[in-house]
């Protein structure tokens, strides 16, 4: 006897399983009314907006003028509001890290503005965690303004796995405060292959190549997170990298370090890069602090000073130039290969724009260039010697 399987019936109930895993619920039926309940509400807002967007562009009216408000205070701690439709972001068969074409998702104008309402306190906080991420950086004014809108609070616990290796992609999150572990599979064992450190964002890899998380992220102590859905980080950061493509391939192609790159490899560095811009004099990195990224120039120059003490002990405070680094050239490696603190100080020269890599996506990105990185960093040794005489030693 053959029993035929209703056309959606598996698509629903994994798409319940899916979220049953992920957030474990102590009631799985009353999880799953929720779940469900949610669904339909969220079905027939859809075809609601359908509906609107339809006459709105017959009317010539911009959809984009629509927005959809959700009290998050409201919910209550298990409230809970599934994707409007659980397989739209169902992963395609191949992993591969492919070029995401904004062209190809017209889905994704239909989606409605998600603003999470925040206190003024929140949203202050929010701002300063939100100040250095280099996904960011690209954004102008207005979708960096909606990425604010979109993102809402999540608070953790020590050992709480905020992302698990392997499985569909949610949200992305940028750090409030506490320390992460970043856990990889590497031949069936799990290894710590880094950690965030009370800043920083991670969890955009799944949502940009429609892949299987590439890392567990687990919280070893509380800590506090800001998350953005999948359909907002594709509306604004996805489709923003696009643009960046464009803006950087010619540019990045270029870069002599990374020639050894396969074009795809250079894309992803594209993808994750941020791009700040000194003005004359400004301090890009100073001596002796901690290191958390990496430098290439775009345009304008910077100049590599240095403190150096002698063997002798004797301090020498004023800083000496020993290196300039202009279109193309990069800066910043030292301490991240040598695990060290910055060697040396830079400072924009003019007008100066550079292309920034945080170190998680230095150490996965760029981990081949290394070799290329260490016979350069052993002609400053050469050219510190030349300076300052061979007692010379960095000031750390
Ligand atoms: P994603 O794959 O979406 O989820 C796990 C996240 O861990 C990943 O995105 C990155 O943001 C982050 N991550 C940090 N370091 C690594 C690494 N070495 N390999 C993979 N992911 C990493
Ligand atoms: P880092 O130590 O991370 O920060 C300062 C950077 O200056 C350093 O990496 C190098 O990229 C760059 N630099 C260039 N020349 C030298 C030099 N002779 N000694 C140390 N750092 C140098």
């Amino acid at each position: 006897m053959s029993i035929e399987i209703p056309a959606g019936l598996m698509d629903l109930l994994q798409g319940y399983t899916v979220e049953v895993l992920r957030r474990r619920p102590p009631d799985l039926v009353e999880f799953a009314i929720q779940y469900f309940t949610c669904l339909q509400d969220s079905r027939k807002h859809d075809r609601h907006v359908k509906e609107r967007f339809a006459d709105s562009t017959r009317e010539g009216v911009a959809f984009d003028s629509i927005s959809v408000e959700s009290n998050e205070d409201e919910d209550s701690d298990d409230a809970y509001m599934p994707p409007s439709n659980p397989n739209k972001y169902s992963r395609r068969a191949s992993v591969c890290a492919e070029a995401y074409n904004p062209d190809d998702d017209e889905d994704e104008d239909f989606e409605p503005r998600v603003v999470h309402s925040k206190s003024d306190e929140q949203r202050r906080r929010l701002q300063d965690a939100c100040r250095d991420i280099l996904l960011f950086k690209t954004l102008d004014q207005e979708q960096f303004s909606e990425v604010l809108d979109g993102m809402f609070e999540v608070l953790v616990k020590p050992q709480e796995h905020i992302i698990n290796q392997g499985e569909d992609g949610d949200n992305f999150y940028v750090i409030e405060r506490g320390v992460y572990d970043i856990v990889v599979q590497i031949d069936g064992v799990g290894k710590c292959v880094g950690k965030y450190d009370n800043k920083g964002s991670f969890g955009e890899l799944a949502l940009m190549y429609n892949t299987p998380r590439a890392a567990t992220i687990m919280a070893t102590q509380e800590g506090a997170l800001w998350g953005l859905d999948r359909a907002t980080f594709h509306r604004l950061i996805v489709k923003n990298n696009a643009k960046k493509r464009k803006m950087y391939e010619a540019f990045i192609e270029c870069v002599p370090l990374l020639k050894s790159l396969e074009l795809s490899e250079r894309m992803k560095i594209v993808d994750v890069v941020g791009m700040r811009a000194f003005k004359d004099e400004e301090c890009i990195i100073t001596q002796g602090e901690k290191a958390d990224c990496f430098y290439i120039v775009e345009s304008g120059q910077v100049k590599i000073m240095i403190i150096s003490k002698t063997k002798a002990g004797q301090l020498d405070n004023a800083e000496v130039e020993i290196a300039r680094c202009s279109r193309g050239q990069y800066f910043g490696e030292l301490a991240l290969v040598t695990n060290k603190p910055r060697a040396a100080s830079v400072y924009a020269v003019g007008d100066t724009k550079c292309l920034v890599i945080d170190i998680q996506a230095f150490e996965r990105l760029l981990g081949s260039c290394k070799e290329i990185m260490k016979r350069n960093i052993s002609q400053y040794e050469n050219q510190l010697v030349a300076l300052f005489g061979s007692s010379v030693d960095l000031k750390h």
